[in-house]
Order: structure tokens, then sequence, then C-alpha cells
């Protein structure tokens, strides 16, 4: 039975655990030299000569980091997304490493959780589009050529929808919502072959993710025909027993593994308890004999048995891994504020204040999971604007620490600075640690004195832009009425300081788009664009309610009395220094038939003086269904570009089992009847029209 841990550095005693077969899996191993001595053990030296297969969490990048997961999703690329995926599988598989934790493909509809950061958003459509192609990217043409690793889709299923956006909380997620949610990119990117699959911490209906068979056997196997490996999260095996599914230890190895977990990862109570299981008939040996089958046809697959004798070595940020990275940070990041176009800058600028706790910050601007990667490798923003403008053009007072910084001792230098330039740069948003795994906030405020510091600056007169790096969706409503612009950056990873630079200053031009809803408040969550309607629900006519101060109620409509019903920027959404408009909206034809297509077009054309690329949206709408069906949904998207004054007719075909969707019977089912159809710029805009699925 193979088992999974960490391994700090080869001892020998696991160098003779090595030897006894006790290992077959390592996470987190090691230098590149361990690992390559710890395969020449296992292949030479063990009994049966299985090769080890070391797993590393290569979320975003190995030691070129890429933007986070949401923030690659917002470029609505997946060409960049499966290359830059490439280029880690390339450096992880150089030092050994032939298995990847991710694509994580939660969705995530809820801010407060960290580990939004490292999902593609809110919506299954985008969700199922980047996983699929990180899965490509990390798996290449073959799972056997020596730079692909083996993907690991997590964290099945459900963990996104955690209680109250507290990470490892309980998951409560009706069967449709399932299935036409949460399970839609799973099954994406089981369809495109992801050689592995990681369970969840989390509880979905009160049935523990690792001890569910429904997930496991049931929809994975049955249903999806699976014949890769299932492994469990970390220690969640044994969290079974907190978790009140299991009485002990042993229970839990028991329910975990005949829910169909293959691999235990970190705990032992598979290593400790299976033989006892298997000799009181607890476990039958025949499924032991299969996830032995599935963890040897994963190491089959990936050529491990073939492999020569590794010698260690090793990769490191190239011209070309920094190229890609400083193209993928430009496409994730969103322009969602530019008052009197005031972005870009002219380069002829006399000079620019650069302020903020996150404008020379290399391991914060990276975000989080980035293990294998080095801070000396980071280009911050401020290190590109010198070398853009001049050392002597860039003034520079961070004004606080780090994002949490309460201390207001540093604003005066700030503000002084701010009045000496000509433009202010102003960096705010969440350091590293905020986000990620454990990392759920109950407030999205900008963390620290960072409002405080901006609104000082914001005094000192001179038009400021806010650039936002975060792991998350932010509130910040004060400091955005108070800036002219903002650019929002996520953690842009290894080149983010270029790709901002290059944004501010009209090297480059925005076109990123938001893959999940910005709140207007915490109290909105959760709040996202494939919401259902409500039998009341509200009009934009009731807009304007001030924040967070109660107004004369009126009206029975489904919204809130202090803050506005809508997000302050929907899903979409995303500014250009150029304008689009949409125009001539055409159907193929009135009606599609089950087996039919349909071609709906729209021309776009770019109004400007920039060539800019913009992502157009298609969604739709079952105007009546036998389960209601959200407001709009995403089936589609095309990236253009377009240079100034052109136009270009953009394309979609629309088929049934596009607006397929679960029944109450859960048959996927795509429902004769009228459906809307939108071509837009984002979630709450578009030219409309109307067919019939016949
Ligand atoms: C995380 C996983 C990760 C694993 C291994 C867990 O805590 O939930 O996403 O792959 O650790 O590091």
């Amino acid at each position: 039975m193979s088992q999974s841990t960490s391994m700090a550095s080869l001892s020998e005693s696991i160098k003779a655990e090595i030897r006894s077969g006790r290992w077959g899996s390592f996470l987190n191993a090691g230098s590149p030299a361990d690992r390559a001595e710890a395969q020449r053990i296992a292949l030479k030296e063990s009994r049966l000569g299985i090769p080890l297969l070391f797993g590393r969490d290569v979320i975003h990048g190995y030691h070129t980091i890429f933007p986070i997961p949401l923030g690659q999703a917002a470029s609505w690329d997946p060409e960049l997304i499966e290359q830059a995926a490439r280029t880690a599988a390339i450096e992880a598989s150089t030092e050994g490493i032939r298995w990847a934790f991710a694509p994580m493909i939660d969705i995530a509809r809820d801010p407060r959780w960290g580990r939004i950061a490292e999902s593609p958003g809110e919506d299954p459509y985008i969700a199922s589009v980047a996983g699929v192609a990180v899965v490509r990217g990390f798996q290449g043409a073959s799972l056997a050529n020596p730079s692909s690793v083996a993907a690991s889709i997590k964290h099945f299923a459900g963990y996104g929808a955690a209680e109250a956006g507290r990470d490892y909380a309980s998951t409560w997620i009706p069967e449709v919502l399932l299935r036409d949610v949460y399970l839609r990119p799973f099954q994406a990117c089981v369809e495109a072959g992801a050689a592995t699959v990681m369970t969840a911490f989390s509880a979905l209906n009160g049935v523990p993710a690792t001890g569910n068979p429904f997930l496991l056997r049931q929809i994975l196997r049955s249903e999806w025909k699976y014949d890769g490996m299932v492994v469990s999260d970390y220690t969640a095996v044994k969290e079974l027993v907190p978790h009140g599914y299991a009485s002990d230890d042993a229970d839990a190895a028991r329910l975990a593994f005949r829910a169909g977990v293959d691999m235990e990862m970190v705990s032992t109570t598979y290593y400790d308890h299976l033989k006892s299981l298997i000799a009181s008939g607890q476990v039958p040996l025949a499924e032991v004999d299969d996830a032995v089958r599935n963890i040897l046809r994963l190491k089959y697959r990936l050529g491990l048995f073939d492999q020569p004798i590794p010698a260690p070595a090793h990769s490191a940020v190239t011209p070309e891994s920094r190229a890609l990275a400083q193209r993928l940070a430009t496409e994730s990041a969103v322009l969602l504020k530019n008052d009197g176009n005031l972005l870009p800058l002219a380069e002829t600028v006399g000079s620019v204040a650069v302020i903020g706790p996150l404008a020379d910050s290399p391991v914060d601007q990276m975000g989080t999971w980035v293990m294998d990667a080095r801070p000396e490798d980071v280009r911050t923003p401020f290190a590109a604007l010198r070398q853009m403008l001049g050392d002597a053009r860039v003034l520079y007072a961070p004004g606080l620490k780090n994002s949490r910084d309460t201390d207001p001792s540093g604003f005066e230098a700030a503000v002084n600075v701010a009045r000496r330039a000509d433009v202010v740069l102003l960096f705010l948003g969440e350091e590293q640690i905020l986000s990620g795994e454990a990392r759920s906030r109950a407030f999205l405020d900008l963390p620290g004195a960072q409002a405080a510091l901006a609104a000082e600056i914001a005094g000192a007169g001179k038009p400021v832009v806010a650039i936002i790096q975060a792991g998350r969706p932010l509130t910040f409503h004060q400091t955005a009425s108070q800036v002219r612009a903002v650019l929002w950056s996520f953690h842009p990873g290894t080149m983010g300081g270029p790709a901002i630079a290059d944004l501010l200053f009209g090297r480059a031009v925005p076109s990123g788009k938001l893959t999940v809803t910005f709140p207007r408040t915490v109290g909105q969550v959760p709040i996202y664009y494939a919401h259902l309607s409500t039998g009341r629900p509200a009009s934009l006519s009731e807009l304007g309610i001030p924040m967070g101060n109660p107004t004369n109620p009126t009206g029975y409509t489904s919204k809130y009395i202090d803050v506005d019903f809508t997000p302050v920027y929907p899903f979409g959404y995303g500014l250009s220094y150029t304008e689009f408009t949409y125009s001539n909206l055409r159907l193929s034809n009135s009606a599609l038939t089950q087996d039919g297509a349909l071609i709906v077009s729209a021309d776009v054309s770019n109004g400007g003086q920039r060539a800019a690329a913009e992502v157009v949206q298609l969604y739709v709408h079952p105007v009546a269904a036998s389960v209601v069906q959200p407001v709009r949904l995403l089936k589609g998207f095309r990236r253009v570009s377009l240079k100034p004054g052109e136009t270009q007719t953009v394309r979609f075909t629309l088929r049934a089992a596009d607006l397929s969707f679960h029944n109450q019977q859960m048959q996927l089912v795509a429902e004769p009847g009228r459906y809307q159809v939108w071509i837009a710029p984002d979630s709450v805009r578009g030219l409309e029209s109307e067919f019939i699925l016949r």
C-alpha cells in the first residue's frame, strides 16, 4: 500500500524504510539530490523495485511564480494559463517532482474564504476552462514524457462552499447545485485526463468528502468512469475522527478506504490498520487490489518504471519564463476605475510618488503557496518603475510597514512625498500571509491603517492611482471614492512589477475581467452573478441606498435597506484604455433543435486610439425551467484583439447540451422552451435576444 508523507531531508531511517518498501510516495520532499537518491534506493535496493512518486504544491508556478489562480482566471486566456502550467511542470519535473497538487478548481463564492485566491472564482464554466488548461499544461501530450507532471484536481468536492467562509467548515450543497456548479469543473478535468483527484477536508451534506462513497464511488468512479488515482488531503483520513464520522483511527481507515480513497496523505491510518481490517474481513482484498492498481497505473503512466536512475538537477527562472509570467500578470490585472482617463500615465511625467506597503514587497506580491520561489527573483513595482523612469523621478515612502500595520507614524513622510510628485501610485492590499489555506477573514476591508493612509494621501491633492494586490475581493469603497483610478492586480507573481509599470504607463492595455463578484460590503456575501431570481426581484430603479445607512424602507422586493443590492464590481467586469462597442446581435435561427446548432454573433468594435483585447462573453437564461435557473449563466467567451477602429464579428455556437442542467430527478436535460441570450462585456450589460429550444 502506498503512503504519502512529508520528508524534510533524506535521513538514514527514511532510507531504510524505502528499502523495506514502506514508502510509495512523498510530498514536499527534500532537495533534488534527496529525491534522486531516494528514487535510486527504491528502484535498486527495495524488494519490488517500485518507483517512488514525488508530489508537491505547484499551485501557480514553481520557481517562476505566475499570478495566483484567481488572477490567472481573470485573464480569460486558457492558452496562456496552459503555458504557465507547462513552465511550472518543466521546472518541477527537472527537480524530480512528477505530481502537482493542482489545479484547485473549487468554486468559490465567498471572499471571506482565504483559499478563494487558489480558485478560478465563482463560475463553473470559467473554472472548467482554467482547470482544463492547467491539466493540459501539467500533463502535456503524454504523462510519460519526463517533463510531464500528474495533475491533482482538488478538493473533491464542495470545499469552496465552506459555511461562513471559514476554512474547513462544513458545506451544505443541494444535489442540483452540486452537479450543476461544484462538480462541473471536476468532470471537465476528468474528461481532460486529470491523473489524480484529491478529496476535500470538508463534510458535504453531513458526510466528510474523504469518506464519501457517493462522491468517490458513485459519481467519480461509476458515473464518470474515472480510472485515475484518489488521494486524501493532508491528514484528512485521520480527521474523520474529529469530524465525528469515524469512532477511531481504524474506523477512519476503513471508512476512507471503502469510500474509495486509494492513498492516504501524511496520516498513517492505512499503514497502521489496513492489515488487520483485511484480516477481520472489514476491508475486502479485492478493493485493496483496486487501490494498488490505481496507484501503480499512475506510476506506469508517468513512465516511472522505465526511467533511468535519476541524477539530481536544478531548474531556475529563465528569460522565457519571466516573459511568460509578465504576460500573464499583465493580462490578469483588472482596471476597476479610471476617472477622467487618468490612466495611462505619460512617461514624460515629471515625477511619481510610490507609496504603500505593497510597492516593494517581493514575498507579498507572490501570494500564497510559493515554497519553491525565491524572493530575489521577484521584480517589484518600485523596482520596475525606477527602471522605467529612472531613480530620480520615483519618490518612495511606504507609509506603513506591511498591510496590517496600524502605526501612522510613516504617514507624514508619505504625504510629503505625495506633495512633491505629479501623480501618486498607491500600492495597497493584502500581504501574502492573509490569504490561502486557513486564512479566512470576517472583514474584507483593506487591513491595518491602509484606508487611513489612502485618505491622508488623497488629501495631498495629487491624482492618485491605487494598485491593489490581494488574494481575494476586498471592500474598499471609501478608498475607491478618494482615488481617480484603481488597478486590481491580484498577487501577480515574479513579474508583477514590470507588468504593473507597463499597464500604468500604457505600454500595455488592461484586459483582465473579474471571475468573482466584488461585494460592496461583507454583509452582501455570498453574492455572485449566477444567482436565481426571486418572486420579488429588486429593480435597478431601487438603487441609490447609502452604504450602511438604513433608508426609509420602500417596496417589498429582495434587497437591503442599508446598501444597494448590486455588487460594486460584477462578474466579468473590467475596463480598458479604449472603448469597445457591441452591436448587431444576430442568431442564425430563431429556434434550436435538440441535435442542432445555433450561431449567436455580434460585432465588437474598438472605438478608441489603442490596440487592445476585449473579453466577449456569452450568457443564457431559460425563461422558465423545471428547476429554476440562474438569471444569467456563462456559456462561452472569446478574447479578441482589436486595432483602433477595427470591428470583428464574434461568433458562438450553442447546442442543446450547452443549455443542459439537472432536473428534479437528477437527469441532465436541455428543456424545451424560450431562452434569453446575451453577448456582453460583463455579466450585467450586453446585447440581448431570444430563441426557442425545441
Ligand atoms: C491542502 C492541499 C495541499 C496539501 C499538501 C493541504 O493542507 O489543503 O491543498 O495540496 O495540504 O500540501
